[in-house]
């Protein structure tokens, strides 16, 4: 196994120019390169290299990537096969970890798990297609509650038969050990005997994301009060129900595609909806929504739009776990049935257009529908009153972006009937609470690692400090400067530069390498809490040296700097003060493509192991971060930057 950090190393040198020109030969053509696509027959060049993203695309037949999956694909080379070629190319040195004793026995164990829920898959699979109990009983329930054969196929579905040990004596026969059949929970021994656990039921595969089935659902068939309508798989190492979405692996293609992910609450509405043809659809099942779970999504898409019934209980129920997606910097949207409705119920008794116009129609913002449910019941009594402006402040101050927590404030204070500024005052005061309670970090020092040749460390650490001098440079010299905004509903409002940039960085998380830097910056956050928005002179007075140093530079450079700029922008430059909106939301984009490649990065370290199952997912989340790009480029036509 290559090491995480490792692999960060080789992607930060890795050029992909130099890359690709050692099998296509490329022309300068603008900012891209061009050539003939090596991975279809062309004439006339659509093979496009973007040295600024560090992708390639063909136009021609859509194959698209970065250096990695250049080299994969090109080399027919694994996963780690072309890190190890790039890690050459560039004088890397990579030792792999050898794998401990008890990582190897883990592994194994996690693959005789997945032997055994696979085989479980099939087994009950065939039970329900080929047996006269599956037949008559399963599939009879399955077609009674509208599905189709292609759907049970599609979901995997199936039945275990009423028998004690119909399954486990069969995967006992096919030789599966019984320390990992009770493991999975699919067989339960007691001292002299054996059974299975789901008996005369209908089974719902659950499967990851790369489509494994780690566990199952079993629903019963019969009126039976004294047993449970759903028995679940219990938690194995290959299946944790924290971190699973029912439905997840049918739906992600369909997640990025439309870039939205609708979550409902069990295994019958995610497959009714599939079936009307809305395949963007998960369910946390069982478990309220967990971190892990909203994680899993925001790796296809950052909107979510909640499927409720219409229980009143329930969705306050669920509020806690949206204030959890909002805080992800996710958007909410909900769409609320009517009373005794769920979406599997509704899907059942309308048309395809029937429910997803439905679906559109109804569909609201989340804390807009939040706020108007809870002062609807609060029937003018004041101290409830209060409590739902509290619990509506609350979760506007969980969304990490300034801009968009404004923006609630705004289309919110007018219906929870309470003035804005007292509003904003209130999102602030709980803002700044939970800020307190997460003590700050110290920034880390840059961690040099020795077996990288100093070549390359120069070029990582002098590119990263750059873009953080960058900006700390702005918010030192522009801080008080104003950048107009437009917001959704097309109103123009101004921020200033500190505040715009601090939003920033704290919501994508930024840990400056620099101390010096992050000194100035945690100096200007407090003196903006305070109210204060800081200028050159707060710095230049500032009591550490190493501040009103970088201060003193900075001020000083300031009057030569105008040709860097023009460089850096490919334009002719007045003065950079004259420039400076354009400046500052060129810094912000970049620091949010750098994210970006971060996340990319992230994708390719979780492909490591290189199961060729993942692969499709990394292409899946790839085309998810594309569409992260196309928002950021959004967001920058947002910030209004002719000066
Ligand atoms: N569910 C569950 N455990 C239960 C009840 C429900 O996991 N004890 C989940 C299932 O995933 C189910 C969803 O919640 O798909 C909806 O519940 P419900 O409507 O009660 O289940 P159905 O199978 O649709 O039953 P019915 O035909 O009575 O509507
Ligand atoms: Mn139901």
């Amino acid at each position: 196994m290559i090491p995480r950090e490792k692999i960060a190393e080789i992607m930060d040198a890795t050029n992909i120019e130099e890359v690709v020109s050692e099998f296509v030969t490329l022309k300068r053509r603008g900012v891209n390169l061009l050539g003939l696509c090596p991975f279809h027959n062309e004439k006339t060049p659509s093979f496009t290299v973007s040295p600024a993203k560090g992708i390639f695309k063909c136009f021609g037949c859509g194959v698209s990537g970065n250096s990695v999956s250049f080299i994969m694909q090109h080399e027919h080379y694994s996963y780690p096969e072309a890190l190890k070629y790039l890690a050459s190319k560039y004088n890397i040195e990579v030792e792999e970890k050898e794998e401990t004793a008890e990582e190897i026995q883990a592994k194994s164990d996690q693959e005789s798990l997945y032997a055994i829920t696979n085989f479980a898959q099939k087994h009950f699979e065939q039970n329900l297609w080929e047996t006269q109990e599956g037949k008559n009983i399963g599939y009879a329930y399955f077609k009674e509650r509208g599905y189709t054969n292609e759907t049970i196929k599609h979901f995997q579905l199936g039945y275990s038969l009423k028998q004690w040990d119909g399954f486990t004596a069969q995967a006992q026969k096919a030789g599966y050990k019984k320390q990992y059949l009770e493991e999975s929970g699919l067989s339960i021994y007691k001292t002299h005997q054996s059974y299975d656990r789901f008996r005369n039921r209908v089974t719902f595969p659950i499967h990851n994301v790369t489509g494994r089935v780690i566990g199952f659902g079993a629903r019963i068939l019969v009126k039976d009060k004294t047993k449970p309508k759903y028995l679940n798989s219990p938690e194995s190492l290959i299946y944790n129900k924290r971190n699973t979405l029912y439905g997840i692996y049918f739906a992600k293609s369909e997640i990025v595609r439309e870039n939205k992910c609708y979550l409902v609450e069990g295994y019958t509405d995610v497959i009714s909806l599939y079936q009307a043809g809305i395949k963007n659809v998960v369910a946390s099942s069982g478990t309220s929504l967990t971190e892990n779970q909203i994680k899993l999504i925001k790796r296809y898409s950052n909107n979510i739009t909640i499927l409720y019934d219409g229980d009143n209980a329930g969705i306050k129920a669920s509020f806690r776990g949206i204030d959890m997606i909002l805080e992800q910097g996710m958007n909410v949207r909900v769409v609320l049935f009517e009373d005794g409705e769920d979406p599997d119920s509704f899907a059942l008794s309308h048309t395809d257009s029937e429910i997803s116009t439905y679906i559109n129609e109804n569909e609201k913002d989340f804390l807009q529908f939040k706020s108007s449910l809870l002062i609807n019941e609060t029937l003018n009594d004041p101290i409830k009153k209060g409590e739902a402006i509290e619990d509506i402040s609350n979760s506007i101050s969980l969304i990490p972006n300034m801009l968009i927590r404004d923006e609630y404030i705004k289309s919110t204070w007018e219906s929870l009937g309470i003035d804005q500024q007292k509003l904003s005052y209130r999102v602030a005061v709980l803002r700044k609470k939970r800020q307190s309670k997460n003590t700050p970090q110290t920034p880390n020092e840059i961690t040099t690692n020795p077996t990288v040749t100093s070549n390359v460390q120069q070029k990582i650490t002098t590119t990263k400090s750059l873009d953080e001098d960058h900006m700390i440079r702005a918010l030192v010299l522009y801080g008080r400067y104003l950048m107009d905004y437009q917001t959704e509903d097309e109103n123009k409002i101004s921020v200033s530069v500190a505040e715009l940039i601090i939003n920033e960085i704290l919501y994508l998380n930024y840990e400056f390498k620099d101390i010096t830097n992050q000194l100035i910056f945690d100096k200007c956050r407090e003196m903006i809490e305070k109210g204060h928005i800081p200028n050159e002179d707060d710095f230049l007075a500032s009591e550490n040296q190493k501040i009103q140093e970088k201060t003193i530079h900075f001020v000083s450079e300031k009057y030569d700097l105008s040709k860097k700029w023009e460089e850096m922008l490919g334009m002719p430059v007045k003065t950079e003060s004259d420039q400076y909106k354009l400046l500052v939301n060129d810094l912000i984009w970049n620091i949010k493509l750098k994210l970006l490649k971060e996340k990319l990065l992230d994708i390719e370290n979780q492909l490591k192991d290189n199961h060729s199952e993942n692969i499709e997912d990394l292409l899946i989340q790839y085309q998810k971060l594309k569409t992260d790009y196309s928002e950021i480029n959004k967001t920058r036509g947002r910030i209004i930057s002719d000066n």
